[in-house]
């Protein structure tokens, strides 16, 4: 099988492509033909050393992909050769072939391409129970969505309408809003040329009640100052770079709670919950309420091309590896 390589931390231009050898496939593994892999926020920052988690070398980056079932492992009942399927991989979706646990499978509903699927449980995922468990987010609530064209911001747009919400989409220029406004936002605000805080006073005078942040930095510190009485503050991530402090004398006022998600901790933590909501996705999915958005579908080969469109934020929602 053909292989990214990360023999040692730095920019995507050190990684290699290369042949290696097939996995072994254990007790209730699956191992699926590729044909897409997306690129997450995260695997910027592993191939660079700066995630929490750091794997051996050589290691092969990618936490999902979309492919089909090419052989099962023993103990494996419902998934069968042939199958077209998305999956998760601790790591190794930057390949033509990888090795995942069946329960990390999941089939591709009728009508999804492979780099739609490729692209969705992570991001639609993170912002489903971000939104819902996290920020309990309710029909007829204002929410505030920053980074709202990113791969983890579109999805938040898409389910804070399906959830009958009023959404503002706050991002860095006219054409990634232009996205958001296409995945339903209703308001949008861009943050590289309006203040952010006078905006939102503008568009919902009372405040928002609910922020989804996947951004951090400045614009967390101003998002804080926009909330409503009783609001919630999602923390989701930090792609500007900075991660922000809370001072507490703005929650108590406002009664603001600051909500944290790690969705890939579900897995461990909470593993019926995350089946669930992958379970209520589909649904959605299904009633034709969440478009998956894929700006860039980039041959295997060009992988360094491809982590650049999402470290210099040239992508919206989601930039896919081709396996074909
Ligand atoms: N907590 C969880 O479970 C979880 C799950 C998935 C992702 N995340 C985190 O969520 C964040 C976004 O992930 P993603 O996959 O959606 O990434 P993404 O597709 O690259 O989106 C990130 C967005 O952040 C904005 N941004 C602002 N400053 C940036 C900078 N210096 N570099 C890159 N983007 C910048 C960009 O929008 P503008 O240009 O419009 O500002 C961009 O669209 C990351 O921190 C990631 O680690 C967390």
């Amino acid at each position: 099988m053909r292989a990214v390589l990360c023999k040692r931390f730095g920019p995507p231009e050190d990684l290699s492509l290369e042949e290696v050898p097939g996995l072994p496939l254990g007790e209730g593994q699956v191992r699926i033909a590729v044909k897409a892999a997306s690129i997450n926020f995260a695997d910027t920052l592993v191939i660079q050393g700066k995630y929490q988690e750091k794997p051996p070398f050589p290691f092969v980056p990618g936490f999902e992909c979309a492919g089909t079932v090419m052989e099962v492992g023993p103990g494996v009942r419902h998934l069968k050769p042939g199958l077209r399927v998305m999956a998760l991989a601790p790591k190794g979706a930057f390949a033509t072939e990888t090795v995942t646990d069946a329960t990390a499978v999941i089939p591709l509903p009728d009508g999804m391409d492979f780099a739609e699927g490729a692209s969705f449980p992570v991001a639609y995922g993170t912002s489903h129970i971000g939104l819902v468990d996290r920020g309990q987010l309710k029909a007829g609530e204002t929410l505030l969505v920053l980074g709202a064209a990113g791969g983890v911001g579109l999805t938040a747009v898409e389910i804070g309408k399906a959830l009958g919400a009023r959404v503002i989409a706050a991002a860095s220029s006219a054409d990634k809003l232009e996205v958001a406004r296409a995945h339903g936002a209703d308001a949008v605000i861009d943050y590289s040329t309006e203040d952010l805080k006078a905006r939102v006073k503008e568009l919902a005078p009372k405040g928002v009640d609910v922020v989804y942040d996947p951004v951090g930095g400045d614009l967390f510190d101003a998002a804080l100052r926009c909330m409503a009485w009783n609001g919630r503050i999602v923390v989701v991530g930090f792609a500007g770079g900075r991660i922000p402090s809370v001072p507490a004398n703005l929650l108590l006022v406002k009664q603001i709670a600051v909500a944290g998600v790690y969705w890939g901790a579900h897995q461990k933590n909470d593993p019926k919950r995350l089946a669930g909501s992958l379970m209520e996705l589909m649904g959605l999915y299904m009633a034709g309420k969440l478009k998956p958005h894929v700006s860039h579908r980039v041959p295997l080969e060009r992988y360094a091309e491809a982590f650049h469109l999402l470290m210099d934020r040239k992508a919206t929602g989601k930039v896919v590896l081709t396996m074909e």
